[in-house]
């Protein structure tokens, strides 16, 4: 059966996008056959890949809103193995059109349920908690959600949890979540005694890899390609492969 992993959260800016272009670069030297499907309308996942969002005519808004195959929308990237279906600002119309559709929830988790040419899916989602987020939550079984040790990255989680439970109720029971501690900062307290509190809050629910802050992942994002191959021996390329096996595991 697909993984499907959705790496999202309300609040901007926590490396949502890097986590998913990373622990796609992961699993693929892991041996995996891997989609990323990029749904913000921000393409950032699209340009770390590589691809300016201005030169793309079909992309994540053709599949939300005329059920395009996603299939016939994914393009090979220049990693073997490592597949985009690549946004672009069209999909800024989905917040609004999504919504007045029957039973909009389930969108993408219909059009995902037949695809059987990959181990795993990851979804990268906007900074909003919106109709794109929900439909990622609903159609993925794993959450994963990036959080720097700081007090204004942590506050969100309350909200971002207690939209876990209500989707848990009532559209998708199976939906397991996991906390990423993100952009770690060794010489930083704050950052030590905050992830601390995590662990002692969320338990399992918190990763045993920490990211740490690492500025060759803002030099991959430039080259377009993951950490993993732009600069295997960095720590971060090793935490990734570390991150991408633990969420294995957990499946
Ligand atoms: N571990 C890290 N060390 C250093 N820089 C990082 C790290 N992770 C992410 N970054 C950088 O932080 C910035 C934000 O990361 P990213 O775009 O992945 O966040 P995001 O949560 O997807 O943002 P948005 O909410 O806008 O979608 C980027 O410039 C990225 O290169
Ligand atoms: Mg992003």
């Amino acid at each position: 059966m697909t993984n499907i992993i959705a790496i999202a959260s309300e609040k901007g800016g926590v490396s949502k996008t890097t986590t998913a272009v990373s622990v796609g670069g992961a699993l693929v030297k892991a041996g995996q056959e891997v989609l990323l499907i990029d749904l913000d309308p921000q393409a950032s996942l699209t340009l770390a890949l590589g691809t300016p969002p201005h030169t793309i005519r079909r992309s994540t808004a053709d599949m939300l809103f005329t059920a395009t195959t996603p299939i016939s929308l994914s393009r090979e990237t220049s990693i073997a193995g490592l597949d985009l279906i690549p946004s672009n600002a069209e999909l800024i119309m989905a917040e609004r059109f999504l919504p007045i559709r029957k039973d909009y929830k389930n969108i993408l988790k219909n059009l995902l349920a037949d695809i059987q040419l990959y181990d795993t899916i990851i979804l990268d989602c906007p900074p909003a908690l919106g109709a794109i987020t929900h439909n990622a939550l609903v159609a993925a079984n794993l959450l994963v959600i990036p959080t720097l040790p700081e007090y204004l990255s942590v506050y969100t989680l309350r909200n971002m949890l207690s939209i876990v439970h209500s989707i848990r109720m009532k559209d998708n029971p199976k939906l397991n979540y996991r906390i990423l501690i993100s952009m770690f900062d060794q010489r930083i307290g704050s950052h030590i005694n905050i992830s601390k509190q995590l662990r002692t809050t969320f338990k399992q629910a918190v990763c045993n890899t920490i990211i740490q802050v690492d500025t060759r992942l803002r030099d991959s994002t430039v080259a377009g390609i993951p950490i993993t191959h732009f600069a295997a021996n960095t720590r971060s390329a090793k935490e990734y492969l570390a991150l991408a096996q633990e969420l294995t595991e957990n499946v």
